[in-house]
């Protein structure tokens, strides 16, 4: 949607390269940006840059300039001969002067990097937390199998129009986003005056992080917080939705910082779990359970990537 990229394992060895290329650059960015640094704690210590995080991240930086560069330089190209996406869109708007900025291509290049890098590996992640769950439990599996067939059938594909319709599929990831946050610190916010909450002062240009992860699993206001359990959303007679209004499950954050893609994000992981539990049968490799150790990055990736075997549940010409 950003760029007009696909990446599917059957594109030209170099758009795979490039693929594989922004994906890597996804995951770097996430590990340095979710890492431990001691210089941002104690200031005398930044100039020795003792984790090399400064150098990875300077790095990582001209690695990601080239990257968006060429993206660019390709747009600026092609621009005209097919639909306009994201990128399109801001070059007009930095050419045409709705955007002014001293650095028009450095404005397109972030905000379109922005959107690569918030919308990509969250979502991916938070679909893999799901999954993982979801083979966990296979009575809440086949809950969510039954779901499908009812409101779906096995001789279509689900489509986007059917998420209204499917609520166990909705409260599965509703369920995956309390208690695996794929952003479990929000984004670090700073006040910009003094003000008071709960009764401490908050001096100006104080650094706050909410812990969600800690809210999301918090006894005092989940029962039996550690358990994935979507029912919790359909049984207690009380809606709680996940779009800034019920502190205790604000996965995207509240307020004006909301999570600016939350309905897309929504959407997309929804749609595309609904597909990949509609299309396959989910197992653990024989005599294993999928481990649910969470690893390090701002998004929280599993320590273990997922391994899975699959099998196919719909008629064949529907693959
Ligand atoms: C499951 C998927 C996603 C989750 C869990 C998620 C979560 C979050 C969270 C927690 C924040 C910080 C909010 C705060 O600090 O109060 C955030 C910010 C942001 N998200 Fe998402 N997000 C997701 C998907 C997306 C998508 C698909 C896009 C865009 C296509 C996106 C774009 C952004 C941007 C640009 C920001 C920064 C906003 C700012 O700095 O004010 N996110 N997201």
């Amino acid at each position: 949607m950003v760029a007009s990229k696909r990446f599917s394992p059957d594109l030209a060895p170099e758009d795979f390269k490039e693929a594989q290329q922004i994906k890597e650059l996804i995951e770097e960015t996430f590990l340095l940006a979710g890492s431990f640094d001691i210089g941002y704690y104690l200031p005398f210590l930044k100039w020795i840059d003792l984790h090399g995080i400064v150098f990875a991240m300077k790095n990582l930086h001209k690695k990601r300039e080239l990257f968006m560069k060429k993206l660019l330089h390709d747009h600026r190209e092609k621009r005209g001969l097919r639909a306009p996406d994201l990128i399109d869109v801001l070059i007009s708007a930095t050419d045409n002067l709705e955007i002014q900025s001293d650095n028009n291509d450095d404005v397109v290049k972030a905000t379109a990097l922005s959107m690569i890098n918030a919308g990509t590996e969250t979502s991916a992640v938070t679909i893999e937390w799901a999954l993982s769950a979801l083979m966990n439990h296979p009575d809440i599996l086949w809950k969510a199998h039954q779901e499908l067939d009812t409101h779906v059938g096995q001789d279509r594909l689900m489509d986007e129009s059917d998420i209204p319709n499917l609520k166990y599929l909705q409260a599965i990831v509703k369920e995956t986003l309390r208690l695996y946050p794929a952003g479990p610190l929000l984004l670090p916010h700073e006040s910009t005056k003094a003000c008071t909450v709960g009764g401490f002062l908050v001096p100006a240009g104080t650094q706050l992080l909410v812990n969600v992860w800690a809210i999301q699993r918090d006894a005092a206001l989940w029962e039996r917080p550690t358990e994935f359990d979507p029912d919790r959303f359909l049984n207690s007679g009380k809606e709680i939705n996940v779009k800034g209004h019920d502190f205790e499950l604000i996965p995207f954050g509240s307020g004006r910082r909301i999570c600016p893609g939350m309905s897309l994000a929504l959407i997309v992981v929804t749609y595309t779990l609904g597909r990949l539990l509609q299309s396959f049968e989910w197992f653990a490799p024989v005599g294993t359970v999928i481990d649910m150790t969470e690893g390090l990055g701002l998004s929280m990736p599993k320590l273990i990537p997922l391994e899975a075997i699959i099998k196919p549940r719909l008629p064949l010409h529907l693959y």
